[in-house]
């Protein structure tokens, strides 16, 4: 069975054509990136504008890579929330009047369990129950995950996501938005602290045994220390290095906290800052002497795209989870309200 999964939840507007839940035969995503670049961060009214310009092209584009029809579509999958309101009705509006045009049944995916179904393009196989760490410019948390639409919260941030954070450290460094590809790239560059020292940033552990994170203190610190400081390559190298030492280490300290509390056998990780290549590595080698299975996308489908809301949207249609015509976006959706019905 094809489904077609839309996702407009944010800035990529993305569309895409999955046979099963697992076979990706098209994956389009426009990025407004560049439109967003100059003012340094996302501009919900700019999302909204340049989802209604990129919808139709990106869907065409999806079907027709793809090589099938919208009436060779089994259901249609989009994301309904958490987002920008303006910008997931586009979405939504789209995929109500194709859904309505050629009678294909409709399913409401929740954005963080998009991300998921993105851990199910990487594996099909992965078994329930399962932890997953969801770390992206809006989500820092950690579920238990039982079944599709039975989702435990263990922890969740208290400020800023894991990649805001990025994001905002690398803005105040001058370096140019999105920031955490950015900060990925520098801190690989500069491997080793020089021998006099260099940045020192807090770990945020909080209580003891919290699953909670907090990324605002680590942000004040850089903050503190680039403030009235010459800023040479090497010093912003170095802070980018530190910076993702200290938000790394803690999110691999939870997430391995969080495996041996559920007493589970995989970590999924989803979201954008699972594309960090320091935070790959770092969870890989947990994994080996944990003794755990941890599935990570690969990149290109860690960040926003359709193909994952399609794979969650195949399981969810499966299990009966369809919407009607009345289907609305939500800005505020957690992911533990999600309703087995759809
Ligand atoms: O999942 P996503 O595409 O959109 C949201 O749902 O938020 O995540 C975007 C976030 C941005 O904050 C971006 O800076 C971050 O993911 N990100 C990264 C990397 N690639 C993207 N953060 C750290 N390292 C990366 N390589
Ligand atoms: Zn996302």
């Amino acid at each position: 069975m094809y489904v077609l999964g839309i996702e407009t939840s944010c800035d990529e507007t993305a569309a895409a054509v999955v046979e099963d839940g697992a076979l990706v035969l098209s994956n389009i995503v426009s990025s407004q990136v560049d439109l967003h670049r100059k003012w340094g961060g996302i501009v919900p009214e700019i999302a909204s504008r340049a989802h209604m310009e990129n919808i139709m092209p990106v869907l065409n584009e999806a079907l027709s890579v793809s090589g099938k029809g919208l009436h060779d579509m089994g259901a249609i999958a989009v994301t309904i929330g958490p987002g920008l309101i303006g910008a997931l009705l586009v979405g939504v509006s789209a995929a109500k009047a194709l859904a309505y045009s050629a009678n294909i049944p409709l399913v409401g995916v929740n954005h963080i369990e998009g991300h998921m179904g993105a851990a199910l393009l990487e594996a099909s196989d992965i078994s329930m129950p399962f932890v997953m760490l969801v770390v992206s410019g809006g989500h820092t948390h950690l579920y238990y995950v039982r079944g599709f639409r039975d989702y435990e919260k263990l922890g969740q941030t208290r400020d800023d996501a894991a990649g805001e954070a990025y994001d905002k450290v690398a803005k105040l460094m001058g370096l140019p938005y999105p920031g955490g590809p950015v900060i990925d790239r520098l801190a690989g560059e500069y491997g080793h602290a020089p021998a006099n020292g260099g940045p020192k940033f807090p770990r945020a552990y909080l209580e003891a045994g919290s699953l909670d994170f907090s990324f605002s203190g680590l942000k004040t610190a850089v903050l503190n220390y680039v403030r009235g400081r010459e800023m040479s390559d090497e010093t912003v190298g170095l802070v980018c290095r530190e910076f993702q030492d200290a938000a790394v280490e803690v999110l691999v300290k939870k997430s391995v906290r969080a495996v041996k509390n559920k007493n589970a056998g995989t970590l999924v990780v989803a979201g954008g800052v699972a594309s960090n290549s320091a935070l790959r590595s770092a969870l890989l080698i947990a994994s080996r002497e944990d003794g755990f299975r941890l599935v990570i996308p690969r990149p290109e489908f860690c960040t926003d795209n359709a193909a994952m809301v399609a794979a969650s949207g195949y399981r969810l249609f499966k299990m009966g989870a369809t919407a009607g015509l009345d289907l609305n976006p939500q800005a505020n959706l957690p992911m533990e309200k999600m309703k087995a019905g759809g």
